[in-house]
């Protein structure tokens, strides 16, 4: 009888066929590409015309966008992503404004317990934030629209002084009625409080403050891709779509009204103009029919506390990358008849559920890309204009175009190469808790092509989100060949994965140039919309009180 070995060959083949497998899976085409914007488009036009779908296109009641000439301080609350955060925001009127904020953290039974507890706590921190943090001297008299006013004068708790006016960011799915009301839908992000879904959040907010005795009015909702849509329309002077690449993700976008055929014959439908759309495209293709799903996002998807919903934000966004690659490096560690990684030895971090955060495989990629011998500029953020460079569309990085080969033969590498394996196994051995001696420079060579293959997907899917907007607004047409009459197409961004992840806006960008062509890309201005949360809060909340709410 033929010795084992001879059967399943050696254990160099058994890796070899192992990983190929894999990185097929992980492999997106063109065609696919095509496939999955074609059919966000369809999903956009259901979502549309009628209520109660996955992608829900909301709209926000949000009927223009500002141009930076506003002014005004308000006070924001920012729930939705890693942190809580509690702002006073000064609209400047020139496209600045200034900003000082509080960050708080929000704990897991706050996140699953009673929806009362929660809103409790957001009560305490903005009165903490207004304790803590004084108004400064030079503040201007209680005037919310006066530039150089600031909220916490307002905080003259007389009952005839005007209570301070808030904007809620609040960034889950919310069906809105009106600019300052609206219902939970359902939780995402980790996210599951009981007694919130179907409740009206903006009140489930004045309850709490109310119940504290807090003069503060919630005056307007906004979702955090609505606060970035915003925030980039006032320092920018124009953007057409607001989208969150980071813990979630999601898109806003400026529609036509005479679109959104779900609101009927209402009086917002016959006014008519411009309304933004919430996407909630973090929902898309929950059914999974289009997505390209592998077993390492179906165990991730079974084990989370809302399978089979959220199916698009489960490959893309930052709660979840570091989950997908931790379950492929185990299943390389557990692989039979040969371990690929590790000599087959785990670690406790590494067997516990969410135990590898997504930011070390920003990590892992960053220690790759520092010691490359022409430096990657084109992926970086312009300080000041808070532009993201287009460079990369006419200079594709070498790692976008070339795949990281996932059997490295050490031997042959140059001493650079090396040198970045070496930082990459030191971040490994480090950050995965695992003995030096059970990690090779080839695992670090395995763990750093795994993190390529989950957020090269995750950046090239982002970019059918991106380009499908682009295509329901006219800015372009699905197989290029449109030459947009726009001298710039303005886009703002947010999020950890955009902001931080190395190469992930230039991958993203070289799948929406697959999608709609290089001329429409090359137009694309996307920026930061650092603090968009805070200020499209703000600019809303500014929105309302004009609008007497
Ligand atoms: C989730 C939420 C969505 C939010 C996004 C980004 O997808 O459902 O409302 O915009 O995360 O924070």
């Amino acid at each position: 009888m033929a010795p084992i070995s001879a059967l399943i060959g050696s254990t160099e083949d058994s890796a070899r066929q192992i990983l190929d497998a894999i990185e097929s899976q992980f492999q997106l085409s063109d065609d696919a590409l095509v496939r999955i914007t074609d059919q966000f488009l369809k999903d956009f036009r259901l979502g549309l015309s009628e209520y109660n779908h996955p992608m829900a296109m909301i709209p926000t009641f949000v009927t223009g966008v500002p141009n930076g000439s506003e002014t005004g301080t308000f006070l924001a609350l920012d729930l939705g992503g890693t942190n809580l955060r509690v702002c006073e925001v000064q609209l400047k009127g020139n496209h600045q404004f200034t900003l000082r904020q509080q960050k708080y953290r929000v704990s897991e039974a706050l996140k699953t317990g009673e929806a009362t507890a929660l809103f409790d706590y957001l009560a305490d921190s903005v009165d903490a934030f207004l304790t803590e943090f004084p108004s400064s001297p030079n503040s201007a008299p209680p005037d919310p629209f006066a530039t150089g006013s600031s909220a916490l004068d307002l905080l003259d708790t007389s009952d005839s002084s005007p209570a301070v006016p808030l904007g809620l960011t609040f960034s889950f799915p919310v069906e809105q009625t009106a600019l300052n009301r609206g219902k939970v839908l359902t939780w995402t992000k980790g996210f599951s409080a009981k007694n919130a879904i179907g409740h009206d959040v903006v009140q489930l907010l004045q309850d709490a403050f109310d119940r504290k005795h807090l003069h503060v009015r919630c005056v307007a909702l906004v979702n955090d891709t609505v606060g970035a849509l915003l925030s980039r329309a006032y320092t920018a002077g124009g953007c057409i779509l607001g989208s969150i690449f980071g813990t979630g993700t999601n898109g806003a976008y400026v529609e036509k009204v005479e679109n959104i055929t779900k609101l009927g014959d209402s009086p917002a439908r016959k006014h008519g103009g411009d309304m933004v759309v919430n996407t909630e495209w973090g929902a898309f293709n929950n059914t999974r029919t289009t997505l390209p799903t592998t077993p390492y996002d179906n165990k991730l998807d079974r084990e989370s506390i809302n399978p089979r919903l959220q199916a698009f934000e489960k490959f893309i966004s930052g709660m979840y990358l570091g989950e997908i690659t931790r379950n492929i490096i185990l299943s390389l560690i557990d692989a039979a008849p040969y371990p690929i990684l590790f000599n087959g030895r785990a670690s406790a971090l590494l067997n516990k559920h969410y135990g590898l955060d997504t930011a070390v495989m920003s990590e892992i990629e960053q220690a790759w890309e520092n010691g490359r011998d022409q430096p990657s500029s084109n992926d970086k953020l312009v300080n000041g204009s808070h532009a993201i460079s287009n460079a990369s569309a006419a200079h594709p990085h070498p790692s976008l175009s070339t795949p990281t080969r996932h059997f490295t033969e050490v031997d042959k590498l140059s001493p650079e190469d090396r040198s970045r394996l070496e930082r990459i196994r030191n971040i490994v051995i480090q950050r995965f808790a695992l003995d030096a001696a059970d990690v090779t420079l080839r695992d670090a060579a395995i763990v750093h092509w795994t993190s390529c293959l989950v957020a090269n997907r995750a950046a090239k899917l982002s970019g059918c989100a991106i380009a499908a907007v682009l295509v329901q607004t006219e800015k372009a047409k699905l197989g290029g060949g449109f030459v947009p009459k726009d001298e710039k197409i303005t886009i703002g961004v947010d999020g950890s994965l955009i902001e931080h992840y190395p190469n992930f806006n230039a991958r993203l960008r070289a799948s929406v140039r697959t999608l709609v062509g290089e001329e429409v890309e090359a137009r694309l201005n996307i920026g930061l919309a650092k603090d968009g949360s805070g200020v499209g809060a703000a600019l809303c909340a500014l929105q309302a009180t004009k609008q007497g709410l």
